[in-house]
C-alpha cells in the first residue's frame, strides 16, 4: 500500500498518517518531520532547511527529492509507505513517478483532504506537538491531559516555530501556488480520493480504514 496524503497546512495529513501507521504497520514518511528532524540534530542541510521552513516557504524540490529517494530506499518502505506533505509541486510528482518506476512499483492512492482554509488557521495557532516524539495535539480539538505535557511520552509540547500568523499565511500561499495543482494531475489519473477532513478526527479516521480496505486486494 503506497499512499500519498494531499492538502493544504493543518488538513490533518499528520494526525492521521499516525494513526494508519499504527493501524497498517506500514512507516509514515513525513518530509516536514523529517526536515524539523535534520534540524534539531544540526546536520549539514540544518541551516538551509531552516531558513526555508522559517519563512513558510517550500525547501526546493531538488533537495527534497533526495531526501525522499533515501528514505523509500529504506528496509521498513518495502511493504509501502505513507507519503504525508509530500509530493507538494508537480515537479516533486513527477519525481516521485520516476523513483517508484525504477522498482516498477506505483501509487495506490491520494487521498486529498478537502477543507475550509479559515478553519485551518485556528487548527494550526492551537496545535502543539511533542519536541520528543512528535504526537500532535490541539488546545481546542485535542488538547493533552496535563496541561504542556505529551500524553505518550511525557516530552514537552512546544509551538512549532511556523505556526504563527503570519508564517501560516506564507505556506497557503505556497499551497495554493505549488501544491494545490496536484489536486488535478492525481485525478486525471484516478488516484485521488477526496476527503471531508471537516469532519472530527475519530470520523476521517474510520473513513480512510474503509477506504484502505476497499484498495486492498482480494
Ligand atoms: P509540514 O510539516 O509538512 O507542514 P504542513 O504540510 O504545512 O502540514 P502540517 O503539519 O501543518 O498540517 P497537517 O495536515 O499534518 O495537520 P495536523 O495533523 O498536524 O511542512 C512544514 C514545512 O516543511 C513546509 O512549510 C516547507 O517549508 C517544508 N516542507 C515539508 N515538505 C516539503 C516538500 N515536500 N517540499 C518542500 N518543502 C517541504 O493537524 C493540525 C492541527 O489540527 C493539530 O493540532 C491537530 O490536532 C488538529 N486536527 C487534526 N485533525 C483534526 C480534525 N479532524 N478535527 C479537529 N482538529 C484536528
Amino acid at each position: 500500500m503506497r499512499l500519498v496524503f494531499l492538502g493544504g497546512p493543518g488538513a490533518g495529513k499528520g494526525t492521521q498518517a499516525k494513526i494508519l501507521n499504527k493501524k497498517l504497520g506500514i512507516p509514515h514518511v513525513s518530509t516536514g518531520d523529517i526536515f524539523r528532524s535534520t534540524i534539531q540534530k544540526g546536520g549539514d542541510d540544518a541551516k538551509l532547511l531552516k531558513s526555508y521552513m522559517d519563512a513558510g516557504k517550500l525547501v526546493p524540490d531538488k533537495v527534497v527529492l533526495k531526501i525522499v529517494a533515501s528514505r523509500l530506499q529504506e528496509e521498513d518502505s518495502k511493504n509501502g509507505f505513507i507519503l504525508d506533505g509530500f509530493p507538494r509541486t508537480l515537479d516533486q510528482a513527477k519525481g516521485l513517478d520516476e523513483i517508484l518506476q525504477q522498482k516498477n512499483l506505483k501509487i495506490t492512492g491520494v487521498f486529498y483532504f478537502e477543507i475550509n482554509p479559515d478553519v485551518l488557521v485556528d487548527r494550526l495557532v492551537s496545535r502543539r506537538v511533542c519536541e520528543n516524539c512528535q504526537a500532535p495535539y490541539n488546545l481546542k480539538s485535542m488538547p493533552p491531559k496535563k496541561d504542556g505535557i505529551c500524553d505518550l511520552c511525557g516530552g514537552k509540547l512546544i509551538q512549532r516555530p511556523d505556526d504563527q500568523p503570519d508564517v501560516i499565511r506564507k505556506r497557503f500561499q505556497e499551497y495554493i501556488e505549488c501544491t494545490a495543482p496536484l489536486v488535478d494531475y492525481y485525478e486525471k489519473q484516478g488516484l485521488l480520493v477526496r476527503l471531508d477532513a471537516s469532519l472530527p478526527t475519530e470520523k476521517v479516521s474510520q473513513i480512510i480504514v474503509e477506504l484502505v480496505q476497499e484498495m486492498l486486494p482480494k
